[in-house]
């Protein structure tokens, strides 16, 4: 017997959200220079900008708050933090800090040197630009279906195993200080990674005597869609499947504004007691002392609880339920998304949703603001505005391998009639989508341009 799969909680605090007028959408988008991230929150009638940051906190989470311990060391919200870390993904030495880039930053300040290389399934951006910031390069490594936004491989957020072994046994020693498997695969559509790949990756790492790290964002969606595709998996627990997914690794960074369902907070674990030591020194300078890591004990409390009904089964499967509903419903009627849905995030493909326009004219960036103009929806575009490149010699900008626009789902927070409304809205967009016009750049700062860049449609 087939049964609904319901939202496993009920709803005990509300939170008004922006209904305007078209006509204030408009004036709103045009004072934002057309750029997303620029537009007051009060103005969003549903906001899909992340799922970072933006969960819903449990009744239990709250009450943590309140038990939180404040004492700058040794408070006992720390040692519940680090059981609970130890506990749930297998490492001994664990390191909070203030969100996930904080990890990195510690990581690759540490082990990352100009002219070295660190390979990854993908890289997500803050990734990339603290090993940049390093003066190291940023490799990224995908399978091939990854390509391929249609095809509807399981895993399609793999490393690709024979090009990072080849990678590996190219490079000279020291050359290649750690690898990097991010779960999901955010960057590439939020699709998970198998058991088996993570395996492959780990014995390739120890043949070459380099450590592996796991960026363990979205640890407890990527566990669950491994239960749902990988074989053999399907009747193992979801902790006993999210423990395995560090096994073999040295590490992992975590940003807990994800899989944490908190509002803000991470940490850095590993079983690496030199590298942990040195990890604290730094942690010390840019941080704060080592059992609260920039973090208030509040703050470690509700993540502490957080991680543990994230991995709760009921939970996971209406999480992951929530994304396919949306994705599936789309791609019925004809709107091309990214396929398979993954955890956190439809994307849809907009250089096919707006077919009438060239990539150089910001398909990404025109869909997403075409979505707030119709309905008060905020995506992110992921495409030519994030990831294109400035030609040196014409200084126009190159696109991007895709022009994806994001729609990431927060955790807990939003319910099906909203999301319905989603779906409608993009469907009523879709069928009249040679209305909506190209969009040009008309200022760009010289780094990250996505978060403050201005566009203009074109006349
Ligand atoms: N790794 C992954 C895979 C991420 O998706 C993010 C953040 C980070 C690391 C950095 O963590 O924000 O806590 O510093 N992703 C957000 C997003 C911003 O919208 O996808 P952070």
């Amino acid at each position: 017997m087939s049964r609904t799969i319901i939202e496993p909680f009920r709803i005990k605090v509300v939170e008004p959200i922006g209904q305007t007028s078209r006509e204030e959408r408009r004036a709103a988008l045009e004072k934002a220079g057309y750029n997303l991230f620029m537009v007051p929150a009060e103005k969003i009638l549903i906001d899909l900008l992340t799922d970072s940051g933006t969960g819903a906190m449990s009744s239990e989470q709250w009450a943590g708050l309140s038990r939180g311990d404040e004492s700058y060391a040794g408070a006992r919200s720390f040692y519940r933090f680090r059981d609970t870390v130890r506990e749930i993904f297998g490492f001994q030495h664990i390191i909070p800090v203030h969100q996930g880039r904080a990890a990195e930053k510690i990581l690759f300040g540490l082990r990352a040197k100009p002219g070295q290389t660190i390979p990854s399934n993908t890289h997500f951006d803050t990734t990339r630009a603290n090993i940049e910031w390093r003066g190291a390069t940023a490799l990224d490594l995908p399978v091939p279906e990854a390509e391929n936004l249609s095809d509807e491989a399981p895993f399609k957020g793999n490393m690709n195993l024979a090009e990072l072994d080849r990678v590996l046994s190219e490079t000279g020693e020291g050359e290649i200080p750690v690898v990097m498997t991010t779960i999901t695969n955010n960057s590439l559509g939020g699709h998970p990674v198998s058991l088996e790949n993570l395996r492959g990756t780990v014995e390739i790492c120890e043949r070459h005597g380099v450590p592996g790290f796991v960026d363990a964002a979205r640890f407890a969606e990527n566990a669950y869609l491994v239960k749902r595709r990988e074989p053999g998996q399907s009747t193992r627990s979801i902790p006993t499947i999210a423990r395995e997914q560090f096994s073999g690794f040295r590490g992992c960074l975590m940003s807990a504004k994800k899989d944490g369902i908190a509002n803000i907070g991470g940490f850095f674990a590993t079983d690496d007691a030199d590298l942990a030591e040195e990890a604290r020194q730094v942690l010390v300078v840019t941080e704060g002392f080592p059992t609260y890591g920039g973090l208030a004990g509040r703050d470690l409390e509700a993540i502490a609880i957080g991680l543990r009904e994230v991995l709760e089964e009921p939970y996971l499967e209406y999480r992951i339920a929530s994304t396919a509903y949306l994705a599936d419903h789309l791609h019925n009627e004809g709107v091309p998304v990214v396929r398979p849905a993954g955890g956190h995030a439809v994307y849809l493909d907009a250089r096919r949703f707006l077919s009438h326009l060239d990539p150089t004219d910001l398909p990404g960036q025109a869909l997403t603001c075409a979505l707030y103009l119709h309905a008060g929806i905020r995506a992110c575009e992921i495409g030519t505005v994030m990831f294109g490149t400035i030609d040196s010699e014409s200084g126009e900008l190159e696109p991007a391998p895709h022009d994806l626009v994001r729609l990431a789902i927060p955790r807990r927070v939003y319910t099906q009639s909203q999301m319905d409304l989603v779906i409608e809205s993009i469907l009523e967009l879709h069928a009249d989508r040679e209305r909506i016009p190209a969009m040009r750049m008309a200022w760009s700062p010289s780094a990250l341009r996505h978060f403050t860049a201005r566009f203009e449609p074109a006349t």
